[in-house]
């Protein structure tokens, strides 16, 4: 993202998954809370996006939203699918699953993207139940809480990796 005359430009952040009305959202939501409970939200640009297309222009899955407010968290983004050109325009691509990932390396590759691309759960402290947020689309409730824990868990931990680093300072 271009820089300003008021600091370092803020650091684009894509939480990517397939359908965009449930675990991306959550991610995105999710890093926006930590960010505004650490007063950072001017340092980053965050968004949300799915590889595949069905759900595009929709709010977020009803379960998804109810778990984020059962944390005070509320969810507010719409769904749309990423394009190759968000391989450029952001700084780093967040998968929540390995085809998430495949799919964003294919398009950055095509593009050549310079965004960076990773697996959310890189920074999950807790490795358990391997290293995908799992798709809770298709389960229950607690399958929703589970996706929560891991995202916010992982959120935590991106941030600390970003604050660490060269970019956010
Ligand atoms: P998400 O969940 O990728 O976490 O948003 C899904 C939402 C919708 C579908 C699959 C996964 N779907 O097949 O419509």
């Amino acid at each position: 993202m271009e820089s300003s005359d008021n600091g370092p430009a803020p650091t684009s952040v894509l939480f990517v998954c397939l359908g965009n009305i449930c675990r991306s959202p959550l991610a995105e939501g999710v890093f926006k809370h930590l960010l505004e409970a650490e007063g950072l939200s001017n340092r980053f640009i965050v968004d949300s996006a799915g590889t595949g297309g069905w759900h595009v222009g929709e709010p977020p899955d009803s379960r998804a939203a109810y778990v984020a407010e059962s944390h005070g968290i509320t969810l507010d983004s719409h769904a749309r699918q990423v394009q190759s050109e968000d391989t450029n325009r952001f700084d780093i691509l967040v998968a929540m699953d390995h085809e998430n990932l495949r799919n964003l390396e294919r398009m950055a590759s095509e593009e050549e993207g310079s965004a960076e691309i990773h697996l959310l759960r890189e920074w999950d402290p807790e490795k358990s139940e391997g290293d995908e947020v799992p798709d809770p689309y298709y389960g229950g409730p607690t399958g929703f809480e589970n996706v929560y824990r891991m995202i916010h868990r992982s959120c935590e931990g991106l941030l600390e990796h970003l604050r660490s680093g060269a970019w956010a300072g």
